[in-house]
């Protein structure tokens, strides 16, 4: 997958058309068949012959404006551009003939004698598509010249930190304008004016900084000319050589190539081969990978006995064997258990998979967890429950054959960009849109998309809504009981149905907890089940619509995350919607392998493939493999790690590429527990959160340094390619096999692909999977093996669920303890934002942040007047754990009463004020429901005081470090 000299994606100038019809023509002599609906263009390129074209190209609809893609058919009058003209059976069509040629080039000379003649000091010189036609087409001399008016003086835009918009070098194509309408949907570009005097603008006419634009580089991807370029390739020229990998960002798992320049990277394009993306990025993608070779980047493993000290730069092996001796010492002093391990949702599966093998083969406990127990936990424990599997149920792709969706506490155009922008081509072609959010999110209304209801409950009445949506769907008579009756577990049904039809579940009943009027809710179920808001039963003598659910972190993180989960599988169970295409229950993950950390046994209970530790015969598979005896007793969550660690039980943690002092709730709780440990191993690529509170630190890899896989929220496995050495010598995977060996647990794995084969052989539905195969197919799906295609399964339960019958579980709703009181009168509810990633380590590094400086506190124009904040104002945030300060955002995008924040900067301290409530199966934090209080304030908070200094002495404390290793070398 690396080419040594770059080569262009082939471009066959408009879609492929799918059509059980295929049509037989003749282009130059050739005869073709291809499916009926494909043009002229596309036909000839599949031949191997490329008409000459410029406002084409396959990822857009064809728009007919260039006409330099001429052609002559046999029997027909003039020269039909091929890109806008459809095969016909019999077709005699002519690509190159002498009338075609001097046609072309009369084309080619009036966009040239308004371009500046500059090819070779431009940045797009050997990558432009002007440049190319007007090769192709033998353009020699230009009859006009620059003397009449041009467009040559034309400024250039350089407000988008990534991209330059020059105008002088645009040949109105628009391209960038159908990419940003079409494939974005963000509708950011208009041509304005007329013939001579049209060019693109973005917004009304300002930069494309101010404007609507997301900066997902489409256009810049479709742009012919340099007229829309990426900086870097301003800066450093033409990349010379590309590598295919994938985002490590997001769950959608989007494939890029790496274009580079020796082993710096020049820039990264969406893939188009890329399943998750088929071609398209978001800004963090495409554009904020400047992190990895960031000056903060920590390249020397640092040691020191206790976080006074100042860290001391030591070699590798001074400081894993220092790492080993504590981590025995406390064993020998406080027992087995006192240790445990943190893996990474950042890291690759084979990485993520040696740890959890440390864990319990060097460790001999099962003391692991991982950041899904803070975010998707509730979707493996309420699935897994109802269905047999954690796994979402479809492909990114498959919403394209939806017909209704309903999006739950997920906001898909900031938290899954290249999903939202899916979802929205569906919903312009017509597809109806249910939200349900706290917050008018954007989906709710943007350029044309409208949500035809938005059910906008208070935080933490999940469950009530659902119900009421399922209830109305019994009571209305629009189940779909041939589907139960032959898919369903009868006995689970029954008795589901007499909770269910309790009028305690009725949307009038729940109206009052939920602030969701009955109507509106009605008009949802309706729409959900029939297709129509109106719907009745009888409307479903046709057939039903295929009705998809993606849900997020609004759902699972809240104290009835796992039965919230539950309700949405009883939702979909009751209306037939699983087991095809279009339809399904989708957990939109958040990071881009939680997915895969669950799947390789990260969690304290399970081996990898999610099977109990308690269970002998699996257990028995891994004793052998490894050859050491493992506990048959689940080990402590994280929650409990630090709990013991306050209690003084649990003493040593190695943490993997995870900031827990930052995401996690209760963040000075968090804290304390750090302080209270003996040993703290922090793996990372910066010196995080985290980290300040370590006494080793092991310098982590980024995703462009080392090989292995990802699996993104479709259980799709892609590539993860090396393409560049790791800067501090080693990958993450060698670290912890290097720790291993310093315990005395033997690894000697020379390549990931060894772990994943290791995996293959421990895991029955990744029994297929190899880094041969993925080579060979682009990706695969789990489950693999030999009961499912070569590729893997795309759609889940088809003929039957993984447990066998699909089981309704009862949901009954408990309010949450934590409500809304005179002392903390407001809901507080998180959540991601585009430009901005998580905890914010990667994206901060990034010029991101002309986007999203800070974090700040939306709240209501009601609930700020009520209270005297301005906008922009200081407002303090309390809540029963804690206090932090943060600039307030008056909008009408809450309701009142509910106020809402990002967590990517740790000095707003979102989760200082987030509490210690969970959901009771799974103790994943309620960090959507927090009662807090606001007011106006005029300073930061103590805790952020506090918090000053410390990350003012830890910095201190490790430049000392830096500043010694100088002197010493
Ligand atoms: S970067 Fe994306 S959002 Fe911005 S103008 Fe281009 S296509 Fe539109
Ligand atoms: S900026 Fe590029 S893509 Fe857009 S109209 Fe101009 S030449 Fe075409
Ligand atoms: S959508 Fe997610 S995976 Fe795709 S480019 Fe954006 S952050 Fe990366
Ligand atoms: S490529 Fe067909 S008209 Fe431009």
């Amino acid at each position: 997958m690396q080419e040594t000299v770059i080569q262009r994606e082939r471009d066959f100038g408009t879609p492929a058309r799918i059509s059980a019809t295929q049509i037989t023509l003749t282009i130059d002599g050739r005869p073709v068949t291809v499916p009926e609906g494909t043009s002229l263009m596309r036909a000839a390129a599949e031949a191997g012959i490329n008409i000459p074209r410029l406002c084409a190209t396959d990822s857009l609809e064809s728009f007919g404006s260039c006409r330099l893609c001429l052609v002559q058919i046999e029997g027909r009058r003039g020269y039909p551009a091929s890109c806008t003209t459809p095969v016909e059976n019999g077709m005699v069509v002519s690509t190159e003939t002498p009338k075609l040629q001097d046609l072309r080039r009369g084309v080619m000379e009036l966009y040239i004698s308004d371009h500046p003649l500059d090819c070779l000091t431009c940045p797009a010189n050997g990558d432009c598509e002007l440049q190319d036609m007007a090769g192709v087409v033998g353009l020699r001399n230009v009859r006009y010249g620059h003397d009449g008016a041009h467009h040559l003086d034309d400024a250039a835009d350089t407000s988008n930190p990534y991209f330059t918009y020059d105008p002088s070098k645009c040949i109105v194509c628009s391209r960038c304008v159908r990419a940003c309408d079409d494939i974005q949907g963000t509708f950011a570009l208009t041509v304005s004016g007329k013939g001579f005097d049209s060019r693109v603008v973005a917004g009304q006419g300002v930069s494309f900084l101010d404007s609507d634009c997301v900066s997902c580089g489409a256009c810049v991807q479709a742009c012919p000319t340099s007229s829309l370029q990426e900086n870097t390739v301003i800066s450093m020229g033409q990349p010379e050589h590309a590598v295919i990998t994938t985002c490590a960002y997001c769950g959608v798992g989007c494939g890029f190539r790496a274009e580079m320049k020796g082993d710096k990277v020049v820039r990264m394009v969406p893939w188009k081969d890329g399943k998750a993306n088929e071609g398209h990025s978001c800004v963090k993608g495409r554009f904020a990978w400047g992190y990895a070779t960031h000056k903060d980047r920590i390249t020397s493993p640092m040691i020191r006995a206790s976080i006074d000290d100042p860290w001391r730069e030591v070699s590798w092996e001074e400081a894993l064997s220092y790492a080993a001796s504590e981590l025995r010492r406390i064993q020998a002093e406080h027992g087995r258990g006192a240790i445990g391990g943190i893996t990474s949702s950042r890291c690759t599966n084979e990485e993520t998979y040696l740890v959890q093998k440390l864990v319990r083969a060097a460790f001999s406990n099962n003391n692991v967890d991982t950041c899904a127990r803070v975010c998707h936990s509730p979707t493996g424990y309420g699935l897994g429950q109802t269905y047999g599997t954690s796994a979402g149920t479809q492909t990114f792709k498959s919403v394209d054959q939806s017909d209704v969706v309903l999006v739950i506490g997920a906001n898909p155009t900031d938290a899954h960009p290249v999903f939202g922008s899916r979802l929205k081509q569906r919903l312009r072609a017509g597809a109806r849109l249910i939200v349900i959010d706290p917050r008018s999110i954007d989906l709710v209304k943007s350029p044309h998309v409208r949500a035809e209801h938005h059910l906008q409950l208070r935080p933490g009445t999940n469950v009530a809504v659902l119900n009421a949506l399922a209830h109305v769907i019994v009571t209305e008579g629009l189940a779909d009981h041939d589907f139960v009756a032959d898919r369903c577990d009868d006995r689970s049904f029954t008795d589901w149905l007499g909770f269910i039809r309790l009028s305690e579940n009725s949307p009038e009943a729940t109206a009052a907890v939920s602030g969701v009027p009955a109507g509106v809710l009605r008009g949802a179920a309706r729409l959900y089940a029939t297709g129509k808001s109106d719907g009745k039963a009888t409307d479903l003598a046709n057939g039903r619509p295929n009705a998809a659910i993606y849900y997020g972190l609004g759902v699972t993180e809240h104290a009835q995350g796992s039965t919230a989960v539950m309700a949405i599988a009883n939702l979909a169970m009751l209306t037939g919607n699983i087991g095809r295409e279009g339809v399904g229950v989708n957990p939109l993950r958040g990071q881009n392998n939680v997915q895969g950390s669950c799947d390789m046994g990260s969690f304290p209970h399970e081996l990898p493939g999610y099977r109990h530790i308690s269970d002998s015969t699996v257990r028995g598979e891994f004793e052998q493999a490894w050859g050491v005896t493992l506990d048959p007793e689940p080990g402590l969550r994280l929650p409990n790690m630090f709990d013991a660690a306050i209690a003084g039980s649990f003493r040593g943690l190695y943490c993997q590429g995870e900031d827990i002092v930052q995401s996690d709730p209760d963040s000075q709780h968090v804290a304390q527990a750090l302080m209270a440990m003996e040993c703290i191993i922090v793996q990372d690529i910066f010196l995080n959160e985290t980290a300040r509170y370590a006494h080793v630190f092991l310098p982590g890899s980024s995703f462009l340094e080392k090989d292995g896989t990802f699996t993104n929220a479709e259980r799709r496995l892609s590539r993860v390619r090396k393409v560049m050495a790791p800067l501090a010598g080693y990958a993450d995977w060698e670290v912890t096999m290097m720790l291993a060996n310093a315990l005395g647990l033997p690894m000697h794995y020379t390549h990931p692909s060894e772990i994943m084969d290791e995996i293959a052989a421990l895991t029955p539905t990744f029994r297929g999977v190899s880094f041969e195969k993925i080579e060979r197919l682009g990706s695969v799906q789990w489950p693999c093996n030999e009961d499912t295609p070569e590729a893997g399964l795309e759609t889940m339960h088809a003929d039957r669920f993984v447990r066998g019958k699909g089981r309704f579980l009862i949901t009954k709703y408990v309010p949450s303890e934590e409500r809304a009181t005179r002392k903390f009168p407001l809901l507080l509810t998180t959540g991601r934002i585009l430009s901005q990633y998580n905890v914010g380590a990667q994206t901060r590094r990034t010029d991101n942040n002309a986007w999203h400086p800070e974090d700040r506190l939306e709240i209501h124009p009601a609930d700020a007047e009520d209270r005297g904040i301005r906008d922009g104002a200081q407002v303090s945030v309390s809540s029963r754990a804690g206090t932090t300060v943060l600039r307030a955002l008056v909008s009408e995008r809450m309701q009142p009463g509910v106020v809402y924040t990002t967590f990517h900067f740790p000095e707003s301290g979102a989760n200082v004020i987030t509490t210690d409530s969970s959901d009771w199966a799974t103790n994943c934090p309620e960090y959507k429901v927090t009662a807090v209080q606001v007011a106006p304030v005029a300073g930061p908070s103590p805790w952020q005081r506090d918090y000053a200094r410390f990350r003012d002495m830890q910095q201190e404390l490790a430049e000392q470090a830096r500043a010694r290793a100088v002197v010493e070398e």
